[in-house]
């Protein structure tokens, strides 16, 4: 764990609010002074009752007395200001904290999201903001106050009573080593606590997600169990790790005993020798009340401040890691004048094992309809994800006009394509705003317009609330047709000048898909585009297929001039012309 680099990470947060943070801290410095003045206060208080005993109209009581309001109203004044000041000041850094992490995570790559989890995401970005929160308030309310109460005890009791001062420094010392020294060896514990809590949630999720599983194999019982066994084990760590804790305490207590007793009995013996004051006897015993209340929380303050450092840890490590995928330097908007796609050796593989692209090359003339086919696996929707700059290429060039996709940003080079995916992902919004995602400033009537060029239209009047229904995580309560339908409208609405359909229809049934064709079609006008299909009826259509296999176009031409020939087209001609036959 690196404190320093999480203090950096926290850096520019606190200093775009270093006023409000510094009076904060300042508050609470205040009153904790205001704190530990008390006990001289007294001090002087019982100092004044005892040498005035035979006259004590002399005494100055109500003056000392009056000092002592004024100093616990600049305490209490002192602890409001830190206390609102930090209301006020540490939701906005969490907040900015939150906004610039969701940031940096939606730059991130889209490799960078297939291979983290949606939820530790979700839960680092949560706490590396709450841990902030841990250790501001930690440091403010708990740590800085021990240090300035060790250093006002010592520094007062020094003035009265060198020995005195020593031997509480002394033992300061060794309750603080002894907690540093426990809570390391308790650590390996701790940390193996967190690992099974973190397995314990995973697990939960994991059921929860695959709920239809459960009742569709009937592992209800299994389950049980197998969640039973988890939490036991955490049951067990945290019972072993809460013992620990309180033997701690128990240890600190009976110290605290121990020291209450040894300068109690040197404060009176050195008064009964006359080298202190009763006075001198009240602020030992203040101070001793004061330092046993702050190292009381020694040990937890300690755990909490690793617990936050690790905790924030985890997303400094995400917000160092360099974006994958970045626009180049000085990368210029990508202008479409025709549309012409040209794929030039193109090499590519997701990871070091196996090559998914190999010198693909392909050119797809401006407003030509090229359709994609080959066997599963071949790389079709590869091609697609490097042509939207997914993925960076490991060799060659693709080019859009002549213009490198490496070399343009990113959101010109989106804006100018539109996807209908394999598989579309919804928002849990409404579907209103699932089909404008298109297009944000679309007005409610475009949007009604092209769901019905879509044909979505008919079963959208249908929902509960009509475009203003919901449609469930990654929309989950739409039918695998349907939400390929509402992608489709979202491409009518985007309209850009590429178009790209990877399967756009394959969920969908005969009819739908013949209704779909029409307005895929009108899309098409005026378009360069790329389709991958399996249906025959889609790739007929097409100007000129191309045939991908192994990661290579191994041969291209008309539905007629590939079928004339004896390659894999006519293959997978024949079994599927077979198939809708028998
Ligand atoms: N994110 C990924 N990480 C690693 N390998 C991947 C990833 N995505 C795809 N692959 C692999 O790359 C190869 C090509 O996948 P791709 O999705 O391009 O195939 P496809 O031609 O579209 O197939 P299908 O017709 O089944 O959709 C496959 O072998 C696949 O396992
Ligand atoms: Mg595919």
């Amino acid at each position: 764990m690196s404190v320093s680099a999480v203090l950096k990470a926290y850096w520019p947060y606190v200093k775009s609010q270093k006023g409000w943070v510094f009076l904060s801290y300042f508050g609470a410095c205040v009153g904790v002074l205001a704190g530990v003045y008390g006990p001289w206060l007294y001090k002087a208080l019982v100092d004044s009752i005892t040498n005035n005993l035979n006259d004590p109209s002399k005494a100055d009581l109500l003056r000392i007395l009056l000092t002592i309001l004024i100093v616990n109203l600049i305490g209490w004044l002192g602890y409001r200001i830190g206390g609102f000041v930090s209301s006020y000041v540490q939701p906005i850094i969490m907040a900015e904290m939150d906004r610039k992490n969701l940031d940096n995570l939606l730059g991130h790559s889209y490799q960078f999201f297939t291979n983290s989890f949606a939820g530790s995401l979700l839960r680092k970005i949560q706490r590396f903001s709450r841990s902030f929160e841990r250790i501001m308030d930690e440091t403010e309310w708990n740590l800085f106050p021990l240090f300035i109460t060790i250093a006002v005890a010592f520094g007062g009791l020094y003035l009265r009573n060198a020995i005195l001062a020593w031997s509480t420094l002394g033992f300061v010392c060794v309750v603080i080593l002894v907690n540093v020294l426990f809570s390391k060896w308790k650590l390996k514990y701790d940390l193996q606590r967190a690992e099974k809590d973190t397995e314990v949630s995973g697990a939960l999720a994991d059921v929860i997600g695959n709920s239809v599983n459960v009742k569709l194999f009937s592992g209800y019982a299994f389950e049980k169990n197998k969640f039973f066994s988890v939490t036991e084990e955490l049951r067990k760590l945290q019972n072993l790790t809460w013992y620990l804790g309180e033997a701690n305490f128990a240890l600190q207590a009976l110290l605290g005993c121990f020291l209450e007793f040894g300068m109690m009995y040197l404060a009176v013996s050195y008064w009964q020798k006359g080298l202190i004051s009763v006075g001198d006897v009240i602020l030992v015993q203040g101070y001793l009340i004061a330092l046993i209340g702050r190292l009381w929380n020694v040990g937890r303050v300690m755990r909490n401040l690793y617990e936050a450092f690790s905790d924030a840890q985890e997303m400094v490590e995400i917000l160092d890691t360099p974006h994958g995928v970045k626009d180049a330097k000085g990368a210029k908007q990508l202008k479409i004048t025709q549309g012409k796609i040209e794929f030039v050796k193109a090499s590519f593989n997701y990871n070091q094992t196996r090559e998914v692209l190999k010198d693909f090359e392909l050119s797809v003339e401006p407003g030509e309809r090229v359709a994609l086919v080959g066997p599963s696996g071949a790389g079709k929707s590869t091609i697609v994800k490097l042509l939207l700059r997914f993925y960076d290429l490991d060799g060659g060039k693709i080019f859009i006009d002549g213009q490198d996709v490496k070399k343009v940003t990113q959101i010109s080079l989106r804006d100018q394509i539109a996807l209908v995916p394999q598989d579309p992902f919804l928002f849990h919004r409404s579907v209103r705003d699932n089909i404008r995602y298109g297009r944000r400033d679309a007005s409610d009537q475009e949007v009604e317009e092209a769901a019905k060029l879509a044909h979505c239209h008919e079963f959208i009047e249908k929902l509960p609330n009509g475009y203003e229904t919901f449609v469930g995580e990654r929309g989950i309560k739409l039918s695998g047709g349907e939400r390929q339908r509402v992608a489709i409208a979202r491409a009518i609405l985007a309209n850009a000048p590429i178009l790209v359909l990877d399967e756009a229809t394959s969920s969908l049934d005969s009819e739908s898909e013949a209704m779909i064709q029409d307005a895929l079609r009108n899309l098409m006008k005026n378009k360069t585009v790329l389709v991958i299909a399996h249906r025959l009826s889609t790739i007929m259509q097409m100007d000129r297929i191309v045939v991908v296999e192994d990661g290579r176009a191994v041969d291209q031409g008309s539905h007629q001039q590939l079928l004339a020939r004896e390659g894999l087209y006519q293959k997978l001609w024949t079994i599927q012309a077979g198939g809708f036959i028998s």
